[in-house]
């Protein structure tokens, strides 16, 4: 067993958690991961997304349980096709409704950090052919605009899109998540898409925001990628499909420097486009056939992912080293059905932030409850509260009681190692 022992938090770093709609909402067919989730054999456990923890209906629930949790910033994220369910026809009672609820966060003193595209579209951008559409720089940056402009009293830090790294790779090379596609011209064509649609949606936004404070950035997922073995061509691979992965986006989304096998030139000047590095990190890859797989008999997730804190150390120094801003972990957590690493998880990657020497401001938990993660559906638990999805029931876990001592004491203590690790 690992030995662990007590530390302090870095000042002015804040600790919360991280939702996407298409995940909690519940109660929305007009999204491409309910088209796509109702078809067999998509989801593994053939639940689709229209339940989920309702939260479109019970969001008030919701913001007590993390108020219980003493956690003071949220991530979230809008979904596109209630704000626009037509295209071109806007939805003012959808915004609304976010915006109450945004309103109502604010009130109890939790900071809002909103996500504004997070892997679903609306099943009209999706038929337009969705980021591969020659008009989606344009359709994205006029729906981000809409939501922006009647938010911009209350909202001031953005995350433009989530993973579109993942979104990419999963949609348009695995075929495994909308739109199923099979086609690695066409993954990079989203991703150079992408990185448009967050550059000029990074200027917008501050365009609107003139001299008021806003901080806006995205947020890619990163892997670690090592070789499976000795073998010198499969470290190589590593190399190479990290740099296809994560390191040529990131560089084209944040600077406007499209290197091959992006394409985006002369559309943007040189610049710097993120106000915060966004790190989701989950896990490490190895490599071995141009296939990325897991080290053997290393500690695992439920989803057989390996658990190696280390490598949010390695991305973070990476990441810091090129782009020299503040950093937020916009999402790290683990699926775990019993409960028992979620709270090693938690303290082995607080305990590499702190001793990071790292000015990390923010470390959002993925996630609140369980929801529906996707292709796994309710089967893959991440949350800090457990959720009964036939009951419609939330139970906080025994980690969620440990995070909440972590805020509280802004660090872990002997004691908190004593009773809970
Ligand atoms: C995504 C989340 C997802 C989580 C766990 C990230 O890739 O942004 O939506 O639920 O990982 O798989």
């Amino acid at each position: 067993m690992k030995s662990r022992t007590p530390f302090q938090l870095p000042q002015d770093f804040y600790m919360g958690c991280s939702t996407a709609s298409a995940q909690i909402e519940g109660g929305e067919t007009n999204h491409s991961w309910y088209e796509w989730s109702i078809q067999e054999h998509h989801i593994v456990d053939g639940t689709n997304t229209l339940r989920a923890n309702n939260h479109w209906m019970q969001y008030e629930r919701d913001l007590d349980l993390i108020c219980g949790l003493s956690i003071k910033d949220y991530r979230f994220s809008i979904e596109w096709s209630r704000i626009e369910p037509v295209e071109g026809k806007f939805d003012s009672e959808a915004l609304l409704r976010y915006r109450q609820e945004i309103e109502q966060m604010i009130s109890v003193g939790i900071r809002p950090l909103l996500t504004l595209h997070h892997f679903s579209n609306p099943i009209w951008f999706e038929k337009k052919g969705a980021f591969l559409s020659p008009d989606c720089v344009l359709l994205f940056r006029r729906y981000v605009m809409y939501v922006v402009s009647a938010l911009q009293d209350i909202v001031n830090e953005f995350v433009t899109i989530n993973e579109p790294n993942v979104y990419a790779v999963n949609g348009y090379v695995f075929g495994t998540w909308p739109p199923g596609i099979k086609s690695a011209s066409a993954c990079f064509h989203v991703m150079e898409n992408m990185a448009k649609c967050h550059i000029a949606t990074y200027q917008d936004i501050h365009g609107l925001y003139k001299d008021k404070d806003v901080r806006v950035g995205f947020a890619n997922h990163y892997r670690v990628f090592v070789s499976y073995d000795h073998n010198p061509f499969h470290r190589l691979q590593a190399a190479i499909m990290s740099q296809l992965f994560q390191e040529k986006l990131t560089e084209a989304m944040s600077t406007g420097i499209f290197h091959f096998p992006l394409n985006g030139k002369r559309e943007f000047r040189k610049g710097t486009y993120y106000d915060f590095i966004g790190i989701n990190y989950y896990s490490r890859s190895a490599v071995h056939h141009f296939r990325a797989d897991f080290l053997p008999d290393k500690p695992v997730n439920d989803l057989g992912w390996e658990i190696y804190p280390e490598g949010l150390a390695i991305i973070m120094h990476s990441l810091y080293r090129k782009y020299k801003a503040p950093i937020f972990i916009t999402e790290n957590g683990t699926c775990d059905a019993r409960d028992s690493f979620r709270t090693s998880f938690i303290f082995d990657h607080l305990k590499i932030i702190a001793d990071s020497g790292l000015p990390v401001e923010r470390y959002y938990y993925w996630t609140l409850m369980d929801n529906f993660e996707w292709a796994e559906g309710e089967s893959a638990p991440f949350g800090l509260i457990a959720y009964d999805f036939n009951k419609g029931i939330p139970t906080p876990r025994k980690s969620a009681q440990f995070y909440k001592e972590i805020i509280e004491n802004r660090g872990v203590s002997q004691d908190l190692i004593d009773r809970y690790l």
